[in-house]
């Protein structure tokens, strides 16, 4: 039950000097959107006029020929505070419902996971995949800077935004890596996409992969500790964000390396 406003509207002076008063009521329902107002008219009588009714009831005339209405400026005031206060109302809950719409939106991961399959860049093989981690996995790299390091060169030509041209991710090396990184001679980011034979996401169990990313552990050179890889910072990504990124590996295009050698030192 929502608030209630009792509003007078209409008072009656009756020639016995009986006064009715009319009261509008405004009940204002929470419920069920879209909101709905439902205006009831009640009638609160004094003591007064139930003496009235009696003495009505025993002269046989009915009670609006008794009555007349008097239009006194504060009944005009009235209703405008009525109309007032059903404005204020109106405004105060589309507020609240825009609110709770935000909210939703805010936490809605299928959101997150719409848009990610929105933006991946390639075609996807689902077969045999946790769909919900894929498309969260595909928010996650194509809007975290994988691909700025893993995709070498970036775009496609003509299609590299930083020149004004409308923009094409070079689909032909999507994560296949190569891409020199000028503070740390020597080392290229590598080819994350599926293996061809296992379909794993650089050759790597989704174990050795929790490593990478946590530790910086250097799965193909035991002992070394990753350069130039942010995996300090991926690392503090939540593990179900980071099987996500997996699952996202796991469904994208196989492509060779994009460099001759690996990053070894
Ligand atoms: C700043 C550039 C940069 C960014 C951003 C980056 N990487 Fe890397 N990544 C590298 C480099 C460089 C290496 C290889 C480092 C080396 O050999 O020392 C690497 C290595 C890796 C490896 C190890 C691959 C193997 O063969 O063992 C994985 C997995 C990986 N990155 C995944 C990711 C993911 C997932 C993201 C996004 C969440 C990401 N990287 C973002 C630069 C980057």
């Amino acid at each position: 039950m929502g608030p209630q406003f009792y509003i007078e509207s209409e008072r009656s002076i009756t020639p016995g000097n009986v006064v009715t008063y009319r009261f509008r009521t405004l009940q204002v329902s929470y419920r069920f959107p879209p909101l709905c107002f439902a205006f009831a008219r009640s009638r609160m009588r004094s003591p007064g006029s139930v003496a009235l009714d009696q003495r009505l009831a025993q002269t046989g005339k009915p009670a609006n020929q008794q009555t007349r209405r008097s239009h006194m400026p504060v009944n005009r005031f009235s209703r405008r505070v009525t109309l007032a206060l059903a404005a204020i109302s109106v405004l105060f809950l589309l507020g609240f419902v825009r609110q709770s719409r935000g909210d939703k939106e805010a936490n809605s991961e299928q959101v997150r996971i719409q848009r990610g399959f929105e933006i991946a860049p390639v075609s996807l093989n689902l077969g045999g995949k946790d769909r919900n981690l894929v498309g969260l996995g595909s928010y996650i790299v194509n809007t975290s800077g994988c691909i700025d390091c893993h995709t070498w060169p970036n775009w496609a030509p003509g299609g590299n935004p930083f020149l004004g041209e409308r923009e094409q991710i070079n689909t032909a090396v999507y994560l296949a890596g190569g891409r020199p990184l000028l503070n740390q001679p020597g080392v290229k980011s590598r080819n994350i996409t599926p293996d061809p034979t296992f379909g794993l996401p650089a050759g790597l169990t989704l174990n050795e992969f929790m490593n990478v990313m946590h530790y910086g552990q250097d799965q193909q050179h035991p002992g070394r500790i990753l350069q130039g890889m942010p995996w300090p910072v991926f690392g503090k990504k939540t593990d179900y964000e980071l099987r996500a990124i997996y699952e996202y590996l796991r469904a994208i295009p196989s492509l060779p390396n994009n460099y001759q050698k690996p990053s070894n030192k």
